[in-house]
């Protein structure tokens, strides 16, 4: 009798938690419940996978080996909320090192710090022309791309075009680099209830750097993916790592120690 109690009351609670799960907006509780690891109150913060930065103008055959672990934090995970970034220069953007006379990438220059009353500027580094909207090295990589779009209406999704401002660049989904202006990642994670964040993507000395620090400082516990994060070459993977660990309090774990916990 009892036990038949509690199979009744188990059922009703699935049935009731299900037509929860299909409310949008609801805090707390994973979307779909099939999947092998759920993490309710969690984003999946996904920074950049675009073709640029794999095969592109900065790309690197380094940027590979993090698609596996993407990959199956979709299809066997399921997260309050997924956002994706994507760097999105306008043509002749501040980072180009092509819209500025006699420099050419890697150089470093000091531009305007649009706030300032005071005529301070900061450091921008120069880049090869990378993420213009419209072509094929500004587009999400495709086993992503195709993943996020199969989950769309049944996981909340947010899709972050960041450091579109001629002026200032941009290397966190968050903010720019000189806190101008911000985008409405911030926003979307407080209306979905995140406590947690856990990043992945490119590259892990700019833009993932950038993306963990704000999630931080902004009062998230922020998890990185060591596996789902990469750069131009190992000594600044496990540099970078490093400094978000020690210095920001950033939990860096690889994907079989996050699907043990
Ligand atoms: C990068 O790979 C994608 C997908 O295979 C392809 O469409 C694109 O042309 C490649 N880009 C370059 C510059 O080779
Ligand atoms: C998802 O999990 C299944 C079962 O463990 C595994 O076979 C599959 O490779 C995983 N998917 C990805 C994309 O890793
Ligand atoms: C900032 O630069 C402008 C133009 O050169 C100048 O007129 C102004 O006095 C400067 N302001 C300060 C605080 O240095």
């Amino acid at each position: 009798m009892v036990n038949l109690t509690l199979a009744i009351c188990a059922f009703a609670l699935q049935w009731i938690l299900s037509g929860v799960a299909a409310l949008p907006y609801t805090s707390g509780i994973p979307y779909r419940t099939k999947k092998g690891h759920a993490h309710p109150n969690t984003a999946l913060l996904i920074v950049d996978v675009q073709y640029d930065f794999i095969n592109g103008t900065l790309g690197n055959e380094r940027a590979y080996s993090i698609l596996p672990t993407i990959y199956d934090l979709l299809d066997n995970h399921t997260w309050s909320l997924i956002a994706t970034s994507q760097d999105w220069h306008p043509e002749g953007h501040v980072s180009f090192a092509s819209a500025h006379e006699g420099k050419k990438p890697g150089d470093v220059i000091q531009t305007p710090l649009l706030a300032s009353r005071y005529n301070e500027t900061a450091m921008q580094a120069l880049y090869n022309d990378h993420c213009v909207p419209g072509t094929v090295g500004a587009q999400i990589e495709e086993g992503v791309q195709t993943r996020i779009d199969t989950l769309m209406g049944t996981t909340p999704i947010t899709q972050i075009h960041k450091a579109q401002n001629h002026l200032v660049d941009s290397y966190s989904a968050f903010a720019d680099n000189q806190y101008y202006e911000f985008t409405v990642l911030g926003p979307e994670m407080r209306a979905h209830g995140i406590t947690d964040i856990v990043v992945v993507g490119l590259i892990t000395n700019a833009c993932v750097y950038g993306s963990t620090v704000d999630g931080i400082k902004m009062g998230w516990d922020v998890t990185v993916i060591s596996d789902g994060v990469e750069t131009t070459s190992q000594a600044e993977q496990d540099e970078a790592l490093e400094e978000l660990r020690t210095w920001w309090g950033a939990n860096i774990v690889s994907l079989s120690e996050f699907e043990s916990t």
